[in-house]
């Protein structure tokens, strides 16, 4: 049985692409993506397109639409209007495009039809790979060059999928040079099994000492730095079949525990590559000996939620008698041997991965948890519920 959804992500460049896939086990993310794009590519006159609560689908169509050089306006729903589109609007403008946001910064995303300028370099500063895709959708549909500078490595499902449709793009060094002149070739996409769902499944199988297997789960090194991390803690995990369709690498996984969990610290250059694994990180950092260290992640407080901020608050509802330090760029957690099993009520700030967290949180502590609500969840893994009480409880 493997009810994972398909891989968030990638899924999403498809559509955005206009690449075919199949379109079996997807979120409502992907969905408000998908219905984006067809309500685009449907009209001729400017269109106001809804892309829900997903932040991946308005970057990434905000980049494709600015290129196109038409009217347009991108719209969210309440969790998506508080993020921050200056990170996109800025070098798109900076580039030729002219995009208005609600006081500088926020969704409505206002699109007027514009050129960009044949070449453009952008040094990208944020570790953000919905930037960097962004920058290039835009290459993509106006038919110019970018070179992009980037720092730190992040997700690069953009770049494997516009290779695998035989773009002309390359990397050297830190530079990802792309000249979206050459026409690409419309394949079908094989989307693998989406390894940030996956993640709540492997920490299942630590925390309740079950050995279930994933199969086809994808692998790209830039999403799987959790695995890495959860050996270091002294899990023990296994990937088999490893194979690459797609462009994508994708493998079975397996995971348990070996022996008790160890505190681990993280920062630097590995953060983008677990960067939405870290509040199941800070979760499994309860139940483990000693600290556990997470810097370098302001990035976290732009998320569905700030999660730092709901993350630790949450926490410390769950388990009062917890050692935590709340810093700008991430926490400490120092774990209690204490034990109260009150109930606890999540307040969820509507974001899914805070959700998921603290079902797991639960399942490790057999401690109730309530949630304020949970319908987040189906923007990334509507089978969540279902699948954690036919296999963990
Ligand atoms: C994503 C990139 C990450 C990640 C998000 C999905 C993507 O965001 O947190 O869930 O599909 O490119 P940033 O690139 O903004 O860090």
């Amino acid at each position: 049985m493997n009810l994972l959804p398909k891989d968030k992500s990638i899924a999403q460049r498809c559509a955005v692409l206009g690449l075919d896939f199949d379109q079996n086990d997807i979120g409502e993310d992907v969905k408000s993506t998908i219905g984006a794009v067809k309500k685009f590519k449907s009209f001729n006159a400017s269109a106001t397109l809804d892309l829900g609560n997903s932040g991946t689908g308005i970057r990434l169509l905000s980049g494709y639409i600015a290129g196109s050089g038409k009217d347009c306006m991108l719209v969210g729903d309440e969790s998506l209007s508080k993020r921050p589109m200056n990170r996109i609007a800025k070098p798109l403008n900076d580039w030729g495009a002219k995009i208005s946001l609600f006081d500088d910064q926020f969704p409505p995303i206002k699109i007027k039809a514009a050129e960009l300028k044949p070449e453009y370099f952008y040094d990208l500063k944020i570790p953000s790979a919905q930037i960097k895709s962004c920058l290039l959708l835009a290459a993509l549909a106006s038919k110019t060059k970018i070179t992009i500078s980037e720092n730190t490595p992040s997700r690069d499902h953009t770049e494997r999928m516009l290779e695998e449709c035989e773009a002309d793009i390359k990397r050297e060094g830190k530079h990802i040079i792309f000249d979206g002149r050459k026409e690409i070739i419309h394949k079908f996409i094989d989307v693998p099994k989406d390894f940030s769902s996956a993640a709540y499944l492997i920490a299942a199988n630590i925390i309740t000492n079950k050995t279930i297997q994933l199969d086809n789960v994808g692998v790209n090194p830039t999403r799987t730095a959790f695995l890495d991390v959860l050996s270091e803690m002294g899990a023990s995990i296994v990937l088999e079949n490893t194979e690459i369709k797609s462009n994508e690498p994708r493998a079975t996984i397996r995971s348990s525990a070996t022996h008790e969990l160890n505190g681990v610290t993280i920062e630097g250059r590995k953060i983008p590559n677990l960067i939405d694994e870290i509040p199941l990180i800070a979760i499994l950092a309860m139940f483990a000996k000693g600290k556990t260290v997470v810097r370098d992640a302001k990035e976290l407080r732009y998320k569905e939620s700030d999660r730092i901020s709901l993350l630790l608050s949450n926490m410390k509802k769950f388990d009062p008698n917890i050692g935590i330090i709340e810093y700008d760029d991430g926490f400490e957690i120092m774990p209690s041997t204490k034990k109260d099993t009150n109930t606890v009520n999540i307040m969820t700030g509507g974001d899914h991965r805070i959700i998921m967290s603290f079902v797991i949180a639960s399942l490790g502590s057999g401690k109730k948890v309530t949630f304020d609500e949970t319908s987040s969840v189906e923007t990334s893994f509507p089978n969540f519920f279902e699948v954690i009480s036919k296999w963990y409880q």
